[in-house]
């Protein structure tokens, strides 16, 4: 089965065409960073139109990519929760649009099912080989610990209190005076600094020993005290300690977490996925636990960490999606 995918949940406008569920052949995502970036976040009224002026010609960019016609394309796929209402209603009325003309299904996909089929893209094995497989989902509105028991069997084990990690690494950006997104801005800035320099709480270090779960709220307003008790400390070359630092704070709490749930639940794998899997520190860090623990570790490619289509096109081709009619509403918190 060929299927186009078309993602519009945030402020990446994204279309993929995957054959068979795995094999992407394309996979078009156009950013609108540089539109939000003079707000410092994403402004939701500025990247639904941004969707809707763009969308068109990222549909027909991917279907040419992939040297596919419309003929070939068996289903149309569309992100339709969770994410932000007004964004989602662009992608997923050009699908119901797209499905009706020429007359194809139109498979609803959930954006975190995407994120989480997004590491069998580009990969040998089978969700089948992998499970039960662990995950941490890491994104700029999620954060949480999901127990892959088999395709389309999850079992949400933890989630955030509050921020979600990209959200911590966003927001922290801002206040040390970075661009956006905070998380990229963040890595760079801790190049050649000391992560061990200043000690920044970890959330949920403290609870019992079984309690799983992440807070990064506290880290944040910590963040904002030790900038206003040391007003000098950027001007004076502490970027490097201090960005290293913020950012080993929330690699930490995550990896701890992590950890924390490996020993509750016997698994064959564990993975991350999600935009924060970008960064290259937690990376590291997820393979030395790999060696500590003896588990494989399984981490998406860079391309499908951040938001894109091609793992919307995946899962809506490797697992059954029940079609939908010309009703199909957005679901703007649709959970897993
Ligand atoms: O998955 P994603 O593209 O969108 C959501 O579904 O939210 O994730 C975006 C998040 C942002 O918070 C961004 O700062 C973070 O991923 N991010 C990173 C890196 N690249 C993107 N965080 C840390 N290091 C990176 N290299
Ligand atoms: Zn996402």
């Amino acid at each position: 089965m060929k299927v186009l995918g078309i993602e519009t949940s945030c402020d990446e406008t994204a279309a993929a065409v995957v054959c068979a569920g795995r094999e992407v052949c394309s996979n078009v995502v156009l950013t609108q960073v540089a539109q939000h970036r003079p707000f410092g976040g994403v402004v939701p009224e500025i990247a639904c139109r941004a969707h809707l002026e763009a969308l068109p010609g990222v549909i027909d960019m991917a279907l040419e990519e992939a040297g596919s016609t419309w003929d070939d394309i068996d289903a149309i796929a569309v992100t339709s929760g969770p994410g932000l209402a007004s964004s989602l209603l662009i992608g997923v009325s050009a699908a119901k649009g797209l499905a009706r003309s020429l007359n194809k299904p139109l498979l609803p996909v959930n954006h975190l099912e995407g994120h989480v089929y997004s590491v069998f893209l580009d990969s040998d094995v089978s969700v089948a080989d992998a499970s039960p497989l662990l995950m941490l989902l890491v994104t700029g509105g999620h954060t949480c610990l999901i127990l892959v028991e088999a395709l389309g069997v999850y079992r949400l084990l933890a989630s955030t209190c509050d921020d979600a990690a990209g959200e911590a690494l966003d927001k922290g950006a801002k206040l040390m005076g970075l661009g956006y997104p905070g998380g990229p801005e963040v890595e760079l800035a801790a190049k050649g600094g000391n992560p061990g320099a200043i000690d920044f709480p970890r959330g949920f270090k403290h609870h019992e020993k079984d309690a799983l779960g992440f807070s990064f709220s506290g880290l944040k307003t910590s963040l904002r005290y030790y900038l206003e008790n040391h007003p000098d400390l950027l001007s004076q070359g502490g970027l490097p300690d201090l960005a290293a630092s913020y950012q080993e704070a929330v690699i930490d709490a995550l990896v701890m977490q992590l950890e924390r749930a490996l020993r509750q639940h016997e698994v064959r794998t564990f993975a991350c996925v999600g935009g924060v899997a970008r960064n290259q520190r937690l990376r590291q860090r997820l393979d030395a636990l790999s060696v500590k623990t003896g588990l494989p570790l399984m981490l998406t490619s860079l391309p499908y960490c951040t938001d894109n289509a091609a793992m919307i096109a995946a899962i809506a081709g490797a697992r059954p999606h029940e079609p939908a009619g010309m009703e199909l509403d957005v679901k703007p918190s649709w959970s897993l």
